[in-house]
């Protein structure tokens, strides 16, 4: 259709780039590497430890159809500590005090009113929200402010618990670690997706220039 179209979900690596680019993509879209990166934001133990897993091959992704508020699948790794488990989940008491995911919806009185299936149940359903749409939700406002070191503090000290999205390929991260290192940087990742890449790039380039030279010469 001649539309320049990316790649994206475990596409990052030099091999699946590759693959994207043969099969005509303009290039490629990658998260889950550079969220693990020593220049991310994310909680530095979440990252040590789930770096850890991927080094042994043992992280776990969950996509969870439920936790978004909006509906959409979320891909969440299951990990101690956060809301990923069920009892840390169910413990929290719902409030809603960030609210970047409240849905607007048309009010009886005609104003335009905001509600977000993770916020208190008997106020989404106040609101004309359904109860069963309230089941599972999680409030990914706080936890991803958790996740990057803001959690709020509530009242008796109870802190917000980080959920940690990621995707499908976490395992595959282990790439970009040197053998004797347990963090990599986000330049790791760019030498590493586009090391070869651009090593290609750069032999065809010097082989069109030489072409030009010799016609020029001939
Ligand atoms: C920390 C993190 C946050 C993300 N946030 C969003 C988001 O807000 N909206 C969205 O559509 N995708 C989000 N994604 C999904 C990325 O767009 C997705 O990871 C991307 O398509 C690349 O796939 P990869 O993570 O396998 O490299 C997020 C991914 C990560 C790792
Ligand atoms: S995710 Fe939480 S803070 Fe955000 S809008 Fe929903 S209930 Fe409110």
């Amino acid at each position: 259709m001649g539309v320049p179209f990316w790649m994206a979900g475990g596409y990052g690596s030099a091999d699946k780039l590759r693959e994207a680019l043969e099969q005509g993509a303009a290039g490629i879209q990658v998260g889950t590497a550079f969220a693990f990166s020593e220049e991310s934001g994310m909680r530095a133990d979440l990252k040590k430890t789930l770096i850890e897993q991927a080094r042994r091959g043992e992280g776990v992704v969950f996509t969870d159809p439920l936790a978004s508020p909006t509906g959409f699948p979320f891909k969440v790794a299951l990990l101690e500590g956060t809301s990923s488990q069920l009892p840390i989940y169910q413990e929290r008491k719902r409030v809603c005090d960030l609210g970047y995911l409240r849905e607007p919806f048309a009010a009886p009185d005609g104003n335009i009113g905001y509600r977000c299936a993770a916020e208190p149940v008997a106020n989404y359903v106040a609101k004309g929200g359904k109860v069963e749409d309230t089941v599972g939700r999680k409030c990914l406002c706080n936890a991803l402010m958790a996740n990057i070191g803001h959690a709020q503090v509530r009242k008796d000290d109870v802190v917000e618990s980080p959920l940690v999205t990621v995707g499908d390929d976490l395992n595959s991260i282990a790439q970009f670690l040197a053998p004797d290192r347990d963090s990599y940087s986000a330049v790791d990742v760019v030498h590493s997706i586009l090391g070869e890449t651009a090593r290609r790039a750069a032999a065809e380039e010097m082989r069109a220039r030489t072409e030009m030279v010799l016609l020029a010469t001939a």
